[in-house]
C-alpha cells in the first residue's frame, strides 16, 4: 500500500492489498494499430444431423420438452439415459456472473466462482478498436469455458435510445456502424473458445421503463437501417449461436413469440441457424412461441414443470394443438448447437482459463484504451508528479466497487482496483494522497424489486431511485480542507450501478448526491482540480464543464480500471478514447425526448425515426455539450492528405480512401480517424451525415502515419420500404473525415453510378 495515505473521510475504509498487487511498470501504447481486420464466425455444424434425428426418435415427448425450458435457473434438463447433456448458462455482459442457486436467484455461495471483471460495454465501444473487441470476446469465452457454461448471455448490443437508458452502460453505442464493427469480432472471439454467444436483447429494446409489456412501434427503415445491423452482422457476419428474445413487445406481439422477427427476419432472411432464448420470464404462450421462433424458455423462480414450454406444452400436443414433429425442430436445433460447441460428441473441447494475469491483461487494455479526455484547457494533466508532494483525492468513486451489486448481472472477482488503489500503485512514494469521500451514495427509502424480479402487465418493478443530494457538512467540510492543502485535487465522481441500473431508467440527467455542489466547492478552493466522471450514460455535466479545466471520463471498467485511470491521469498512457454517445447539454435536446416520445405507456412510438443520436443533433442544428466520437489527447493529430484513388465507383467497389495522421505533440498516442458520409440532394430522407468508417492508429510523436479506410459502396444503401431491400442510390456523395462528429477537417466528393 501507498505509504503516504492519508485518509480523512468519516466513513471507515479498508484498502484492499489484494488489488494492489499489480506491478508499477508503466507502459506505453505500442501494440499493432486496430486495423479493419475482417472477423468471420464459424456456422452451426451439421455433420452429426443424422446421429441427431436418430436420437429423437428415441425420446419421448417429455424428454423433448425438458430441452426446451429452464428445469433450473440457468440450465435446461439434460437426458442421462441417452447421453444428452444439459446446457449450462451464465449471465453476463460484465464476466461470468457468480454461481446462481439452481431454483433462486440467490447466489449458489460457491467458492470457485470468481471471475474477471471486464469493462461494461460503454467502456469497450469508447475504445473504437475492433481489436479489442476480439481480445474481450475471446478472454471472456476463455472464461466461460473454464466455468463450464456453453453459453454466455453477452453480448448486450440495443441501441442507445435514451441517455436515461438504466442499460445504457452495458450497451455499445447509439450509432448503428459502430455498433456491428464491434459486435462482430466480439462474437467470433467468444464462439472461438467452445462456446455460445447469446446476443441481447433482440430487439427493440431500449428502455427498461415497462420494458415487460411496453409494446415499441418503430417503422420499418428504422428498424432496418438504426436498431437491426448489429443483430444482423452478428448472426451473418459472426454466426452467432443463440440470440436472446427480449421483454418488450415490437408491433403488438411480444417478442419471444413474433414470427415476424423470429422466423422471417431472423431465420428467413439472415439465415439464422442457432437458437432463439427468451429473457427471464418473458414468454406468455406455448404454441404461439414456439411456432413464432422461440425455442427455449428460461425465467425465474416458478415450478419449473409450470413454464409455457413445459407442462402446458405437452399438453397442447395431447390435444393436437400442435405436433411432436414441431417440438423435433426445436430440440434438433439445440442439439446441433451442442454439438457446434463441442458439448456433446467431441473429445477435444477447449476447457479455457479463468482469473489469469492475462485476462486481468485483457480488462485493462480495453481499460486503458476507453478512458476519455473531455476538457483539458489548463494543461493540469497529465499529472506532472514532480512538481508536487500531494494530491487531495475526493469522491465516494475513489473507493466504490461495481462489478457486483446493482440489479443486474454482476461479476464475482478477487480483483476490483479503484481509481484510488490505482493512484497509490501508480504514484511515487514522494507524494502523499489526501483522501476524503465528499459525498455519500444515499437514496431515500425505496421500493426495489428483487434482483430477477419480473412485473405483471401495469406493475412496476422498481421505484425511480430517490436519492438525497445534500451533501453532509462535516464531508463536504474534509473534501474543502483537503483540497486547500494538497497542491492539487482529483474528484471521482460520477455514477454507480446501484444508480445505473437494469429494470429502471433514470428520471433526469442530474448528478445524484450533491456532486455538482462538492465539485464547484472544491474547485473555489483549489483550481487545480481534474474532475473524473465514472459512470456508464451522459450526464449533465454543463457547469462542470464550465467551472473546471480538467475534465475525464471514465467507466465502470473492470478488474484493473483504477490502475488504467491512474495510468491515463498519471500520462504513463496517452488517452485515445472517444464517446460512443452523444453527451446533450439537455434532455429535451435528445431526439426521444425532443420528439415526447420516451417512455410512453403501454405503447411507444419512436418519433424521432431514423435520427438516434447524433443524427438528431446534426440534422437539427442542435448543439451538444460533448458529441459523438469526440474525445482528446495528451497530443495533437494532424490529418491531413485526404485522398480517394478516384470519384466514380460501381455499386460493387469499395472506396479506399487515404490520409495521413501525423502526431504534432509531445506524446506517443492514438487517434480514431472517423467517415462520416452524406447524401446531398438524397431520394429520400437521411440524416446530415452517418458514420460509415474508422480507424484508431498509433502514430508516435513527430511521426506521420499513412491510413486506408475502407469503404464498400453498399454500406451507402439506405432500406427501400416498397422493394423490401436495400438501395444505393446513384449519384454524388460527400466523405468527411474528422476525429469526431463535430469535428470535421477535410470533404470529399464522390460519384456512384
Ligand atoms: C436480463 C437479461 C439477463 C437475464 C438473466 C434479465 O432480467 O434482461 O439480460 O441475461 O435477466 O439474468
Amino acid at each position: 500500500m501507498h505509504k503516504k495515505l492519508v485518509i480523512l473521510s468519516v466513513i471507515a475504509v479498508t484498502i484492499s492489498m489484494l488489488s494492489c498487487s499489480n506491478s508499477k511498470k508503466t507502459e506505453i501504447q505500442m501494440d499493432e494499430d486496430a486495423t479493419s481486420k475482417s472477423y468471420q464466425g464459424n456456422p452451426i455444424t451439421h455433420e452429426f444431423d443424422e446421429q441427431i434425428d436418430a436420437l429423437i426418435s428415441q425420446m419421448t415427448l417429455e424428454e423433448k420438452t425438458g430441452m426446451l425450458h429452464g428445469t433450473s435457473m440457468f440450465s435446461t434438463a439434460g437426458l442421462e439415459r441417452l447421453g444428452v447433456p444439459e446446457l449450462k448458462m451464465a449471465d453476463g455482459p460484465l464476466g461470468v456472473r457468480e454461481e446462481i442457486s439452481r431454483d433462486s436467484w440467490a447466489p449458489a455461495g460457491s467458492d470457485d466462482d470468481f471471475a474477471t471483471y471486464y469493462p461494461a460495454g460503454g467502456g469497450l465501444s469508447a475504445t473504437w478498436n475492433t481489436e479489442l473487441a476480439y481480445t474481450f470476446g475471446f478472454s471472456v469465452g476463455e472464461e466461460t469455458r473454464a466455468r463450464d457454461k456453453d453459453v454466455l448471455l453477452s453480448p448486450a448490443i440495443n441501441i442507445i435510445r435514451t441517455p436515461l437508458g438504466g442499460r445504457t452502460y452495458e450497451y455499445f453505442t447509439e450509432d448503428p456502424f459502430l455498433n456491428k464493427k464491434l459486435t462482430v469480432p466480439f462474437v467470433v472471439g467468444m464462439q472461438e473458445n467452445d462456446v455460445a454467444v447469446c446476443v441481447k436483447h433482440y430487439a427493440a429494446n431500449n428502455q427498461e421503463t415497462n420494458r415487460d409489456f411496453v409494446d415499441v412501434q418503430i417503422d420499418e427503415r428504422t428498424l432496418r437501417e438504426i436498431y437491426l445491423p448489429a443483430f444482423k452482422d452478428a448472426v451473418v457476419e459472426a454466426k452467432a449461436y443463440s440470440m436472446m428474445g427480449a421483454y418488450n413487445k415490437f408491433r403488438a406481439e411480444y417478442l419471444c413469440e413474433n414470427s415476424y422477427m423470429l422466423n422471417e427476419v431472423l431465420r428467413d432472411e439472415w439465415g439464422f441457424e442457432g437458437i432463439v432464448i427468451s429473457d427471464w420470464n418473458a414468454v406468455h404462450t406455448s404454441v404461439k412461441s414456439l411456432r413464432s421462433g422461440l425455442d427455449i424458455e428460461m425465467g425465474t423462480p416458478k415450478p419449473f414443470n409450470e413454464f409455457y414450454l413445459a407442462d402446458p406444452l405437452i399438453d397442447s400436443v395431447k390435444v393436437g394443438k400442435i405436433s411432436e414433429a414441431e417440438i423435433d425442430v426445436h430440440v434438433k436445433r439445440i442439439l446441433q448447437l451442442m454439438h457446434t460447441v463441442k458439448r456433446m460428441g467431441s473429445e477435444d473441447r477447449k476447457t479455457g482459463s479463468i482469473n489469469t494475469e492475462a485476462h486481468f491483461k485483457d480488462a485493462y487494455n480495453i481499460a486503458k484504451e476507453s478512458v476519455v479526455l473531455l476538457k483539458n484547457s489548463n494543461d493540469l494533466l497529465p499529472i506532472n508528479t514532480s512538481g508536487i508532494n500531494s494530491i487531495a483525492v475526493i469522491g465516494n468513486n475513489a473507493m466504490k466497487k461495481n462489478a457486483l451489486g446493482g440489479f443486474g448481472a454482476g461479476v464475482k472477482t478477487k480483483r476490483e482496483v479503484t481509481p484510488l488503489e490505482g493512484l497509490q500503485n501508480r504514484l511515487p512514494e514522494s507524494v502523499t494522497i489526501n483522501y476524503a469521500e465528499g459525498y455519500l451514495e444515499r437514496y431515500a427509502p425505496k421500493k426495489k424489486g428483487a434482483v430477477g424480479q419480473v412485473a405483471e402487465v401495469g406493475e412496476v418493478t422498481q421505484e425511480q431511485l430517490t436519492t438525497i443530494d445534500e451533501l453532509d457538512p462535516k464531508m463536504l467540510e474534509e473534501a474543502i480542507n483537503a483540497a486547500k492543502n494538497s497542491d492539487m485535487a482529483v474528484i471521482f465522481a460520477g455514477s454507480n450501478r446501484d444508480f445505473e441500473t437494469e429494470a429502471s431508467d433514470r428520471a433526469d440527467l442530474e448528478l445524484p448526491f450533491g456532486q455538482v455542489e462538492l465539485i464547484e466547492e472544491v474547485l473555489k478552493v483549489n483550481p487545480n482540480t481534474i474532475v473524473v466522471m465514472i459512470g456508464g450514460a451522459p450526464f449533465d455535466l454543463g457547469t462542470i464543464k464550465q467551472k473546471s479545466s480538467a475534465l475525464v471520463w471514465s467507466w465502470f471498467n473492470g478488474s484493473e480500471g483504477g490502475n488504467a485511470l491512474a495510468d491515463v491521469l498519471l500520462g504513463n498512457v496517452n488517452p485515445s478514447g472517444k464517446l460512443p454517445w452523444t453527451m446533450p447539454k439537455k434532455l429535451e435536446d435528445s431526439p426521444a425526448h425532443a420528439t415526447n416520445s420516451f417512455p410512453g405507456d403501454m405503447s411507444v412510438s419512436y418519433d424521432e425515426g431514423l435520427l438516434v443520436g447524433y443524427r438528431w443533433f446534426d440534422t437539427k442544428n442542435v448543439e451538444p455539450l460533448y458529441p459523438f466520437g469526440y474525445g482528446l489527447s495528451y497530443s495533437t493529430f494532424d490529418i491531413k492528405n485526404v485522398q480517394v484513388e478516384k470519384e466514380d465507383y460501381t455499386k460493387s467497389e469499395t472506396i479506399y480512401v487515404t490520409l495521413d495522421v501525423e502526431n504534432i505533440g509531445e506524446y506517443d498516442g492514438k487517434e480514431v480517424v472517423q467517415l462520416y458520409v452524406s447524401k446531398p440532394n438524397s431520394e429520400v430522407e437521411r440524416a446530415t451525415q452517418e458514420l460509415k468508417g474508422f480507424k484508431k492508429v498509433l502514430v508516435e510523436k513527430g511521426q506521420t502515419k499513412t491510413v486506408t479506410l475502407e469503404l464498400p459502396v453498399k454500406e451507402l444503401a439506405y432500406y427501400h420500404l416498397e422493394q423490401k431491400s436495400w438501395t444505393i442510390e446513384s449519384g454524388n456523395y460527400s466523405l468527411k473525415i474528422g476525429n469526431s462528429s463535430r469535428d470535421i477537417k477535410n470533404e470529399l466528393n464522390i460519384n456512384i453510378k
